[in-house]
């Protein structure tokens, strides 16, 4: 890994990414693509930036040639709510950009990541404890796209030995740049209203489980896989990946510790919900524990009590 292309590097995880990957390997070895460049932007200022469409497989090349890197890391991808109101636009993209990417680092010789998710699973899935290898049978056009590129990142790598590599990311919860159009987004909007507000209306309902992890876990969990003596990997891509698992009365209590007077109720968005209610309660990472020593640092308590200073930091009051 010592030239990386990022696409979507603009989202959630590519924010992120980007910055610490540009600290780790340097500035000019990280490559930052987005279909959008707004002025004033670190990612976009921080090092070489391009703007790429994923679905432009042609534009992929040339980008991916002109800067001759060796790493692509493919994040670029509509979330599951949006997917859900977009199904055919959110196949173009989801799949279409995998299959380009893919074909970038198969044309260049590249390692590769993508993400899959917990969307990746449904409704005949077990719940708790989902093993990493059981049923998926996804109801979802984003978990349609997800199970899809976990078989094509896979099948890459057996027929033209592509170095794949990839996890299934929980809700992931972030001060930084905001998700768009998920599921598990109410993870993250809860903080912001809890300080703006001192209240949140949730459209996720009492009692509804799922997987969360905090952005610097999942950020290192990346460059550890990448990292990872591939001669370990039985798995590859698709990697369980969580930190924990709450439900919505969980969050708000914990955030109750930092602001007393927080309170929360309930408005259920009945598309989100049943999305969220085909995906497990809880998974079992212990596949990525044993292959390349996953391990997350913060609980919801660490991640609260984080969240809550950086973005008073940020001045969100
Ligand atoms: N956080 C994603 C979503 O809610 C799941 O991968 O769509």
């Amino acid at each position: 890994m010592k030239r990386i292309l990022v696409t979507g590097a603009l989202g959630q995880i590519g924010t992120e990414l980007v910055t610490r990957l540009r600290e780790v390997y340097g500035a000019d070895n990280v490559i930052a693509t987005d279909i959008r460049k707004p002025e004033d932007n670190a990612v976009v200022n921080g090092g070489p930036f391009e703007i790429l469409d994923v679905t432009d497989g042609k534009a992929m090349i040339e980008i991916s040639k002109k800067y001759n890197v060796d790493t692509i890391m493919h994040l670029a991808a509509l979330l599951s709510a949006v997917a859900e109101a977009k199904p055919q636009l959110a196949w173009n993209i989801n799949m279409g950009g995998l299959v380009n990417a893919l074909e970038a680092a198969r044309e260049l010789n590249c390692q590769f990541f993508t993400p899959s998710s917990i969307g990746a699973f449904g409704p005949s899935t077990p719940k708790n404890n989902t093993p990493q290898d059981t049923i998926q049978r996804p109801e979802t056009m984003y978990g349609v796209t997800k199970v899809s590129g976990e078989l094509l990142c896979d099948y890459y790598y057996k027929k033209f030995g592509v170095d794949t590599r990839g996890v299934r990311f929980p809700g992931l919860i972030s001060y930084v740049a905001p998700p768009g159009g998920g599921t598990t987004d109410y993870a993250v909007d809860i903080y912001y209203e809890a300080l703006k507000k001192g209240k949140y209306t949730s459209y996720i309902a009492k009692g509804t489980y799922m997987d969360m992890m905090y952005m610097p876990d999942a950020i290192n969990a990346i460059i550890k896989l990448m990292e990872a003596d591939a001669s370990k990997l039985k798995h590859r891509n698709a990697f369980n990946i969580t930190a924990m698992s709450f439900e919505p009365e969980q969050i708000a209590a914990e955030i109750k510790k930092h602001i007393p007077e927080f309170e929360m109720d309930y408005d259920v968005d009945p598309v989100r919900q049943g999305i969220a209610e085909t995906w497990p309660d809880s998974i079992d990472p212990s596949a990525a524990m044993e292959e390349w020593g996953f391990k997350a640092e913060y609980d919801l308590a660490k991640m609260t009590e984080d969240m809550l200073e950086k973005l008073r930091a940020k001045g969100i009051k």
